[in-house]
């Protein structure tokens, strides 16, 4: 029996456009190839730094392109976090917290619901205790919720980040990954571009072009530009080249529009089959984008304890308690598998959650 993953967080193979990338990198080597096959400057390839400095509305000199965005956030950590304080939503991307822990930092986990941070929280943490080297939050379609923050608590948060001083890293992979309703401003945006940012195009083309960026203050693009020449020197300019070839053919919004609709047919499937499985024995939320849901058990479910079991039964996930959820809690993810799969995965997982009773 073919194991059904909803632990992978990556796309659907369908989402990646091989033909127009490849066409793309060949074009960027015709055009530039003497540039991008050479050693170049640390932020990366010119003409990207130039369309996402246009894009954000912010000045290129704050624009700081990595080997993929989890690489931007392992350099402002090492600058920023070692053994300091900092803040998180709880839960949040196991990635980061990992790398934080790894630095010697003290993890701070804010209380969030369903609307994202709670901003109260927020302000006790900030009263209470060392100064916080940052806050570290995935505001939309987060990982590994799917929650987004509400436009007024965006605002609370700005305001409080504001009054004390405080830095913030925007997280943004998913926010294009939109199948419905307005998308809300970022935290960046509303604070006149002082919050930091930092996104990716792992989910909007492809992840193993591995492109990502972020935008921080000026103050800090030194800093990285010193880790970066003794890391890996200069970042991977072909895939950038490629990337910027593709955005310029006017290839990125017609390739979102694809991926958001072959995605959104996999949300639907994830919510349909629950409802139909699992309707009155568990919660789940409905995010409107990104690559996952919550998944709530009753709270003598032992998440782990269900993955070694629903493994045998052909179907993964990711335990909430990996992100610093409740041990009942779960991370589906519908980005991979086919609508098929997902109906399929989500009966065979319901039959473990509660089997069905024994006839008398
Ligand atoms: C919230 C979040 N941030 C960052 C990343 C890393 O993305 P990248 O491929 O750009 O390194 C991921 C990947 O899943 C993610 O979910």
């Amino acid at each position: 029996m073919a194991v059904i993953s909803f632990a992978r967080g990556v796309p659907a193979p369908e989402c990646l456009a091989v033909d127009d990338l490849a066409d793309c990198a060949r074009a960027a080597l015709e055009r530039d190839g003497r540039t991008i096959l050479s050693y170049g400057p640390s932020p990366g390839y010119g003409p990207l730094r130039e369309w996402l400095a246009a894009r954000h509305e912010v000045d290129e000199s704050r624009i700081f392109l990595t080997n993929g965005s989890l690489q931007g956030f392992v350099f402002l950590a090492e600058r920023l976090a070692r053994g300091k304080r900092v803040l998180v939503e709880q839960p949040s991307y196991d990635r980061p917290l990992k790398i934080l822990r790894e630095l010697g930092a003290e993890v701070v986990p804010l209380r969030c619901d369903d609307d994202g941070l709670d901003p109260d929280a927020l302000a006790d943490a900030l009263s209470a205790g060392e100064p916080p080297a940052f806050l570290y939050l995935i505001p939309t379609f987060q990982n590994p919720s799917g929650r987004t923050l509400t436009a007024d608590r965006r605002r609370r948060i700005v305001e409080l980040a504001r009054e004390h001083g405080l830095f913030v890293l925007e997280d943004d992979p998913y926010g294009l990954i939109c199948y419905e309703g307005e998308p809300l401003p970022s935290l960046h945006e509303l604070s006149g571009g002082e919050i930091g940012y930092s996104s990716s195009f792992s989910k909007t083309i492809a992840p193993g072009l591995r492109v990502g960026y972020a935008i921080v203050p000026a103050a800090l693009t030194r800093k990285l530009e010193e880790l970066v020449a003794s890391t890996y020197i200069t970042p991977a300019l072909l895939a950038q080249a490629t990337v910027y070839e593709f955005l310029r053919r006017g290839l990125f919004e017609p390739n979102l529009e694809r991926v958001c609709a072959l995605l959104k047919a996999r949300r639907d499937a994830m919510l349909d089959a629950l409802e139909r499985e699992l309707e009155g024995r568990a919660r789940w939320n409905r995010p409107e984008g990104g690559y996952f849901l919550w998944l709530e058990l009753p709270d003598e479910i032992d998440a782990s304890e269900l993955l070694t079991r629903s493994s045998e039964a052909g179907v993964t996930f990711v335990p909430g308690a990996d992100f610093g959820g409740p041990p009942s809690s779960a991370r589906l993810a519908f980005s991979f598998v086919s609508p098929a799969e997902i109906d399929e995965g989500v009966r065979r997982l319901a039959a473990l959650v509660a089997p069905a009773a024994a006839p008398v």
